[in-house]
This record gives C-alpha cells, sequence and structure tokens, in this order.
C-alpha cells in the first residue's frame, strides 16, 4: 500500500492513481487509473507471467521461428522501428506496428478498432502476424512439461487455445508505461522534467490543441480521426470506415497514446513521419490536405521553439520501468 500512501500524501484525487506492480519490481506510480479486466479473464500475476513466457516464445509461429515481440519490442516502445513490417508467412503488413504499452486501456484494437476486445485481437495477430494455426501451436505449447504445470496452476487446465489468448491478453493489460518523468513531476518532483518540457506541456494542453485528441493520462481519446495521410494516395487506406462504412470514417485512424513516443518512431499509421519532431510539426500545423480531414485539426502557428518545446514534453512521457525478457520452459 505504500503507493497509496504516497498519492494521498501529494494530494491528488484517489481514483486518478493506481499502484501498477509487476512481478520482477517495486510499485511504481502513476496518474494512470487501474486497468479493468474482463469478467471471464481476470488479471493475476501468474497470468501475466504466464503470458510473458508466450509472449517471447517462437514455438506459437507458424514457421517456429517468429514471436509477438519480433514486432514489439521494449527497447522500440513495443514497436518495431520500422515503416512496415513483414510477417511470419512473408506477407508484408500495410499498416506500421502501434506500441503495445498502454492498450489495456483501449475500447478497440488496431488502427481501424475493428478488433473489439483484446482476446480477439491477440487471437487474429496469432493467426496473421505470426501466421500461426492455432490448433497445431497448441499442441506444441502442450508437449512442453513445464508449460502444462503452469497452465494447469493458473487455468486448472492443460494448454489450450482460449488458455493461451488469455494469458496473452493478460501480459498485455499488465503494459502499463510509467514511470515517466513527467509523471514524476505530477507527484510532485519539480526537478523531474526541464522548463521546456513545462512549456511544451502548456502548449499541449493550451494553444497546440492536442490534448483535444490526446486527453491525459494516457493521452489518446481511444477516437479516431482522419488526419489527412492518404489525400492523394493511389489507394487510400479507408481506415475506420471499412469497419463502420460511414463516410465520415474515411481513412480516420485511432489516436495514439503518446506515453513512450520518443522512442517508437517512424510514426502514424503508415510509418510516413521519420521523427517525433516531423510527427509534431505535421499535427501542428493542422495535418494533410484532405477535405474529409478532421474539423478538430487546424494550423495552429506554432513556432520552431514552440514545436519543440512539445518535442520535450512527449519525451518526458517516456517510460523508464525494467523490463527482463523471462526464461522459456
Ligand atoms: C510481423 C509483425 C507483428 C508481429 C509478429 C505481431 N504484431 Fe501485433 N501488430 C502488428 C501490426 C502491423 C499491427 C497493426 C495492424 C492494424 O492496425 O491493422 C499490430 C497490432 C497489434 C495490437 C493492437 C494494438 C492497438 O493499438 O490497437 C495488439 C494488441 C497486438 N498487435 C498484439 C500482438 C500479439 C499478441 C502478437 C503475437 C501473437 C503480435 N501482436 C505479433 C505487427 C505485428
Ligand atoms: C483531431 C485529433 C488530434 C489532434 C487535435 C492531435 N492529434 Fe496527434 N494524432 C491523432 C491521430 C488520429 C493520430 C494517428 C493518425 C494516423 O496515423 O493516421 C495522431 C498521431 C500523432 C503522433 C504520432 C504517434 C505515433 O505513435 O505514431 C504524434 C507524435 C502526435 N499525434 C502528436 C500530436 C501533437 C503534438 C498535437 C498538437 C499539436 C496533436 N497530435 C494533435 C489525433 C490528433
Amino acid at each position: 500500500m505504500r503507493g497509496a500512501v504516497v498519492c494521498a500524501a501529494t494530494a491528488l484525487a484517489l481514483a486518478a492513481c493506481a499502484v501498477h506492480e509487476l512481478k520482477d519490481d517495486k510499485p511504481r506510480l502513476s496518474k494512470l487509473p487501474p486497468i479493468v479486466s474482463p469478467a471471464d479473464n481476470p488479471t493475476t500475476p501468474e497470468k501475466v507471467a504466464l503470458g510473458a513466457k508466450l509472449w517471447i516464445d517462437p514455438r506459437l509461429s507458424g514457421s517456429g521461428k517468429m514471436a509477438c515481440t519480433s514486432c514489439h519490442l521494449r527497447e522500440k516502445g513495443w514497436t518495431d522501428g520500422l515503416v512496415l513490417s513483414r510477417r511470419d508467412n512473408g506477407d508484408m503488413n500495410t499498416r506500421h506496428t502501434p506500441t503495445m504499452y498502454n492498450v489495456g486501456y483501449l475500447e478497440s484494437f488496431y488502427w481501424d478498432g475493428r478488433a473489439p476486445t483484446l482476446e480477439a485481437q491477440v487471437l487474429a495477430a496469432w493467426r496473421v502476424q505470426i501466421s500461426a494455426d492455432p490448433a497445431k501451436a497448441t499442441e506444441r505449447i502442450a508437449a512442453v512439461p513445464a508449460y502444462v504445470v503452469e497452465f494447469q496452476k493458473v487455468f486448472g487446465t492443460p494448454p489450450t487455445q482460449d488458455a493461451i489468448v488469455k494469458a496473452l491478453a493478460a501480459y498485455l493489460r499488465a503494459k502499463v508505461s510509467g514511470p515517466s518523468p513527467w509523471d514524476r513531476y505530477e507527484m510532485g518532483d519539480a526537478n523531474a522534467v526541464s522548463a521546456d518540457a513545462r512549456a511544451g506541456f502548456e502548449i499541449f494542453m493550451g494553444k497546440g490543441r492536442c490534448s483535444v485528441c490526446h486527453t491525459p493520462p494516457v493521452y489518446t481519446d481511444s477516437k479516431f480521426h482522419n488526419i489527412g495521410l492518404e489525400a492523394g494516395k493511389a489507394k487510400p487506406d479507408p481506415g475506420r470506415g471499412a469497419v463502420t462504412k460511414k463516410p465520415e470514417d474515411m481513412s480516420a485512424f485511432k489516436t495514439p497514446t503518446l506515453r513512450s513516443a520518443a522512442i517508437s518512431g517512424p510514426y502514424f499509421h503508415d510509418g510516413s513521419a521519420a521523427t517525433l519532431e516531423a510527427a509534431v510539426r505535421y499535427m501542428a500545423r493542422g495535418g494533410g490536405a484532405d477535405p474529409n480531414k478532421s474539423t478538430l485539426l487546424v494550423d495552429t502557428n506554432l513556432s520552431d521553439r514552440e514545436i519543440a518545446q512539445l518535442v520535450a514534453f512527449i519525451t518526458a512521457l517516456t517510460s523508464d520501468e525494467p523490463y527482463r525478457a523471462p526464461q522459456l520452459p
């Protein structure tokens, strides 16, 4: 309960405070709210620890060579540093790999929100990204005695397709970012961030209008907006429009969390911005020239110095929690 005490002492609303505890490190504190798990897949530390192994286990893939983490790497903010990635079966993805940080807060998954639950998303990634026949991959996992013992302990069953999906989803729900220097600043450590980062926050919340969509503390509204990236492309990606069939959703994509964005470039659903500065500049000038672009995006006429301050602020949202990959059984 150490975290709760610190939380109360800093006079922040308790509801907005949560202690995020992972097995291998100390209690951590940020303004992120607690993650809510679905009734049929409650998060437990043992389930998260099992999911952490499956996450890095290439036995789950079609070829036996690729794991979930092959495209979602900790050191790249759980992305892969590529514009577009190649799936286990050799096919190219058409959208840039997003971060896994804070997916537990999202209301729908993928850039276009086509997966309604994290469990549905995990099963799709298992089939498509790592190109597996889940039934066959489950047999491979069930042939590992140490896994059989662990699944029995966590689920009361031998490894099943459903249990593998649930363990991976529970693991991803535990991927809450933080604390970041900005969290420490908000919790009362006045020296945790630079003056530029503080000025950047004011612009972000004020004349930059960024918080309209990148709403703190997760820095996303979980909604979809067209920021003008697809205009003029030979085959525009319909984005959210393909899911809802609504014209106003054409080429709209999910607002990404900006926590740890500084280490997760390149940026946007098409990976078209190479640096954080380029992405911030694009947003600050109101996005691209597309008649269907969100009316919430306008040119905010920011100076180079203000752009740099926004970059300093977003950089201060970078998570620095420890990560140790588990031992595979
Ligand atoms: C070959 C690269 C690659 C691998 C391997 C991979 N992913 Fe992904 N992942 C992606 C891409 C690309 C997307 C975005 C696709 C889209 O939005 O259409 C994505 C999206 C996701 C999302 C949605 C995030 C969000 O913001 O909505 C989750 C969750 C996820 N992957 C989990 C997994 C899991 C679990 C595995 C292993 C079973 C996995 N990924 C393996 C590339 C990969
Ligand atoms: C209308 C809502 C909206 C506003 C306002 C907005 N953004 Fe965004 N932002 C988005 C969406 C949606 C995306 C992803 C769009 C895509 O890839 O097609 C995005 C993407 C980004 C990215 C890339 C993140 C990544 O992981 O790829 C950065 C950085 C960013 N925005 C910063 C800002 C800043 C800084 C501001 C203020 C100057 C701002 N945004 C204003 C909705 C918005």
